[in-house]
């Protein structure tokens, strides 16, 4: 479904990824991990077209992607949930989850089952659908962003370290429910600190340092290499900043 070859990509002068490839296909769910700085979420913006690679390709369903807009790339069924909770705060859950919707100018009536889909798997948010933006919880902000990302209907679903901040009761349904969403047919790319949590719902992962790809195989594997164990399995976040 998506392929990276050999992306180099950046800020400014500053290659941040160099030589990136990696594959998704279609109902994997994909764990990258590495940590701070590695270029997890700069790799998410370069495949959502916020940033253009320098050298290399982007393929989505064999067609290019790599210079297109990331208008273009949200309405050919990439869904980009980024880093932080970016909830509307002025608008209601409701709302919020329409938005998205609306803005890939999608038929109101689909956009109604979508956010109704949404509701049955994060019921809180059913309960709280009148309620504006700013007055949720941070573990409900991120239930909404997520619901957002899903109500554009997306082929890719790629989450940006989902699990940050949340209780730890709160992580275990999210991943419960990241798993859902991909049984009901949507692929997820997945970019999480918490690499046991990442490791256990994958089907293949990939490691990250400094911008270069230096492992890659299946999450099992992985979950059992004694350089990932060390570096990035079995320690708190706090060890990993
Ligand atoms: N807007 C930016 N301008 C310049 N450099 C940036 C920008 N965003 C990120 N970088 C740099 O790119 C590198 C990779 O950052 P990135 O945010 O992709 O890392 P990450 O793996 O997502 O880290 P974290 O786990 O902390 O979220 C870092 O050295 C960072 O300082
Ligand atoms: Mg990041």
């Amino acid at each position: 479904m998506l392929a990276l070859d050999n992306v180099t990509v950046g800020y400014g002068r500053a290659s941040v990824l160099h030589r990136v490839s990696l594959r998704v296909n279609p109902g994997e769910i994909i764990a990258l991990v590495g940590a701070n700085g590695a270029g997890k979420s700069t790799t998410l913006r370069a495949i959502s077209g916020v940033l253009k690679p320098t050298t290399g390709s982007i393929l989505l369903d064999g067609k290019s992607i790599g210079s297109l807009s990331p208008e273009r790339i949200a309405a050919l069924g990439i869904a980009h949930v980024p880093e932080g909770r970016r909830v509307f705060p002025a608008f209601t859950v409701r709302e919020n989850l329409e938005i998205a919707g609306l803005a890939l100018g999608r038929p109101a009536q689909e956009i109604e089952e979508d956010v109704k889909g949404v509701m049955k798997l994060f019921p809180r948010l059913e309960e709280r659908q009148g309620q504006y933006g700013w007055s949720l919880s941070g573990g409900e902000q991120q239930m909404l962003v997520i619901g957002r990302g899903l109500v554009a209907r997306p082929k890719l679903l790629m989450l940006d370290e989902p699990s940050l901040g949340l209780a730890p009761n709160l992580v275990d349904q999210l991943f419960d429910v990241i798993e859902e969403i991909r049984e009901r047919g949507t692929t997820i790319l997945l970019v999480e600190q918490n690499a046991n949590m990442a490791l256990a719902v994958a089907d293949r992962a990939y490691v990250l340092e400094l911008g270069t790809i230096t492992l890659q195989g299946s999450a099992e594997d992985l979950s059992n290499n004694d350089l990932v164990r060390d570096s990035y399995l079995g320690m708190g976040t706090e060890e990993l900043i």
